[in-house]
């Protein structure tokens, strides 16, 4: 089988080059769209994410604020930075890094952002917006990443057996409920962690998305010949011949499935540089909606 791989970096250049026209406009009636990153506590890999997602905003001329706050910080100390940055003129966009040190309440730090600049998509007003499929609303990135990767290389899916596997908050659900949605069209199964024969319902699939965060958990049996196949984990695995001790892999175990794909995405440079072009898209589209008044 000959097996597309869909190339993330390059998608997520296309949709960071059409933005550049929109922001430039946005920038000449004085509404320069900003973003604020908080990131709680020094887990790695947030790290890595949270000075990517900086870095991208400079790269478009969006302004950004980076809020690194120590591991101790407080319930109430954080609700009272989301509290700030809600009033901030400057600021369209909130983002809290996931997951926050054990201590902190993400349900009610999410709860305490201002939905029209929730450019994550977790608060309840966008989940209700989303499965209402009201456009207004913002959809969490990573599933908005793999569906723009989709569309760019011309995937059907109307019609198809889609199973997501993985029902997180972040990426399951989301991407399930897009899949469902109107504008794909697809028969959606949601697998997770307590579903029985797995592999089975996996290779009912024309279109897999692997998100649970385990590495290498769809093997060549889980494949239906000919399956398009989204791999949204990036998983450390410990590597003494690397150069940082880890090398990063999929959900997927990709040289044993890649050759039964009709599409595959590779980790990385599949579906993680699409997150951060979707926060930089959310982001110009909060600008735009509160600008808008
Ligand atoms: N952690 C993993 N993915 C995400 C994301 O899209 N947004 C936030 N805030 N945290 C994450």
């Amino acid at each position: 089988m000959i097996t597309t791989i869909l190339d993330g970096k390059k998608t997520a250049e296309l949709v960071r080059n059409a933005l550049l026209a929109p922001i430039a406009q946005l920038i000449q009636t004085g509404h320069t769209p900003g973003l604020a990153v908080v990131l709680v506590g020094d887990d790695p890999a947030s790290r890595v994410y949270v000075n990517s997602k900086v870095k991208a905003c400079e790269q478009l001329g969006i302004y950004s604020q980076k809020w690194a706050l120590p591991t101790e910080t407080t319930q109430a100390e954080l609700l009272e930075l989301i509290r700030k940055l809600n009033e901030d003129p400057r600021i369209h966009g909130i983002l809290v890094q996931s997951p926050p040190p054990p201590h902190i309440d993400e349900a009610e730090v999410i709860r305490h952002i201002d939905p029209r600049k929730d450019v994550d998509g977790f608060h309840p007003v966008n989940v209700a917006k989303l499965v209402l499929e009201d456009p207004s609303g913002f959809v969490p990135c990573t599933p908005l990443g793999c569906m723009e990767l989709i569309k760019n290389y011309g995937i059907p899916t109307a019609g198809k057996h889609a199973v997501v596997l993985g029902r997180s908050m972040i990426v399951g659900k989301p991407m399930a409920s897009l899949l469902v949605g109107k504008a794909a069209n697809a028969t959606v199964t949601i697998a997770h962690s307590r579903t029985r024969d797995l592999a089975e319902v996996c290779r009912s699939a024309d279109i897999l998305v692997a998100a649970v965060g385990k590495p290498e958990l769809v093997r060549a049996d889980f494949i239906k010949p000919g399956a398009v196949v989204i791999d949204v984990g990036i998983n450390r695995v410990e590597d003494a011949t690397a150069p940082r001790g880890y090398r990063l892999v999929g959900d997927v175990d990709f040289s044993a499935v890649q050759p039964l794909c009709s599409a595959i995405t590779p980790v990385p440079g599949g579906v993680g540089p699409m997150t951060i072009a979707m926060l930089m898209s959310n982001t110009v589209k909060a600008c735009r909606q509160i600008s808008a008044g």
